[in-house]
């Protein structure tokens, strides 16, 4: 039986060859399939790696899988995990047989990515006014009876350059008005009587449906529980009368939707409260960064931490980078530095240090510097830490920790590599 085009593209992925595009990977296996390196199950630490490599924890990835699948099936939320935190449509996939809506994404060029592994539900959570971008959606639509996509509107101007360019289109482009998460935030429309113009503008557009209300509240200024309460109250607020006002007359199912990996308790609570509409309303909740987590800014910020009796997500990524110079007891220099690391919300953690297949706490150890090449690391008088030794760095931020790397092993806790994840950003 013929595979459809989407898994299709994902078993090709299994034939791209293993070269020096991809950082960190053996030497030895140019030449390769990705699949064939794979199944070679190669040691992280003994298999020909070179450092500085990103690897991604085979088990934590399942576990955060599986916990935001329960917590969403738990609370009665659709999921569509935010896919520009990963680019990568393999987890994409896995992220679907984890029960996944869809996948949220940003840009025109990630719906392209995703519409070529077979993703059939988009949430573009963001405006698309561009023409080039929106021909290409409605052929997508039109060629593809069971793509779904929705995407946000703020402006009549937006609404009408959308109506312009989707003229004559086959299926009308399903929106959302997007509501700002408050004055001096982020996109979204900042009076309920302007999302009220742009619905109306939206329903003088013929290309163009209204299926619901979105925003973000992590872009909520000042963000704490209460503030963040009172703005999803308010997102609440609007899809009522919205439906209360005919908003949504003839649509089968009213897209709600909100949430990061910051504050999805407070949106469960919120979307808990949606009062029965005119037709069922897909509550879609959109976190991204919760597929690795990470050891900083998300471990602090979690909601598992409010709600430790949910679960706990686990850092997925460990950044491996190896000592090169040992200048002075109280310096050393790894070979990981901003091409490879995340550094927009914190330096990364210096966790554990290996030396002759012997790992150990990176006791007194810590990172204060990234060049575009090198880590620098403080060293306290008791570290023990020797040129030639590996440092596995844990990291801050999701997003920008995927986007440094395109072929991303993924290593089992004894450091058995059984697959590879590609990125495409
Ligand atoms: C509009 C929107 N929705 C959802 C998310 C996902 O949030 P997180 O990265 O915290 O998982 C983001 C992240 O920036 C976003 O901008």
């Amino acid at each position: 039986m013929a595979l459809d085009p989407g898994t299709d593209a994902l078993a090709r992925l299994a034939e791209e060859r293993v070269d020096h595009r991809f950082k960190g990977l053996p030497p030895d296996a140019d030449g390769l399939s990705v699949g064939e390196l794979a199944a070679q199950r190669r040691n992280l630490f003994t298999g020909g790696f070179s450092a500085p490599v990103l690897a991604l924890s085979a088990e934590r990835l399942d576990h955060n899988l599986r916990l935001m699948e329960t917590y969403a099936s738990r609370h009665g939320l659709a999921f569509a995990p935010h896919g520009k935190t990963s680019m990568a449509p393999r987890l994409f996939r896995r992220q679907i047989e984890h029960g996944a809506w869809g996948i949220t994404l940003a840009v025109p060029h990630q719906v392209r990515v995703a519409r070529a592994y077979g993703v059939q539900r988009v949430f573009l959570a963001n405006e698309l006014v561009d023409a080039a971008a929106l021909r290409w959606i409605a052929a997508e639509l039109a060629a593809d009876p069971s793509f779904s996509f929705v995407c946000y509107v703020d402006s009549v101007r937006g609404v009408e350059l959308m109506d312009a360019a989707l003229r004559g289109a086959a299926r009308p482009l399903d929106v959302v008005v997007e509501l700002a998460a408050g004055e001096g935030a982020r996109t979204g429309v900042r009076t309920e009587a302007e999302c009220a113009a742009v619905a109306d503008a939206v329903a003088a557009a013929p290309s163009l449906r209204l299926v619901g209300v979105a925003g973000y509240e992590g872009e909520v200024p000042g963000a704490d529980p209460e503030r963040v309460h009172a703005w999803l109250r308010r997102l609440v607020a609007l899809a009522v009368d919205f439906d209360k006002a005919g908003r949504f007359a003839g649509v089968t199912e009213i897209v709600v939707s909100a949430g990061g990996s910051a504050w999805f308790d407070a949106v469960a609570d919120a979307f808990a409260g949606i009062p029965e509409l005119s037709a069922p309303v897909l509550k879609l909740l959109r976190s991204g960064a919760y597929v690795s987590h990470d050891d900083g800014h998300y471990r602090k910020i979690t909601p598992f931490n409010r709600v430790p009796e949910e679960g706990a997500l686990e850092p997925a990524f460990r950044l491996w980078a190896q000592v090169v110079s040992r200048p002075s007891a109280e310096q050393a220099f790894v070979n990981a530095g901003k091409r490879d690391a995340a550094y927009d919300l914190d330096l990364p953690f210096a966790q554990v240090v290996r030396r002759d297949g012997v790992e150990r706490a990176a006791a007194g150890i810590e990172v204060t510097a990234l060049s575009d090449q090198h880590a620098w690391l403080r060293t306290e008088p008791d570290a023990d830490l020797e040129v030639g030794d590996w440092v596995g760095l844990g990291l801050s931020h999701p997003c920008t920790s995927f986007d440094k790397w395109q072929l991303i092993p993924l290593a089992e806790a004894d450091g058995t590599v059984v697959d590879y994840i590609r990125t495409f950003f």
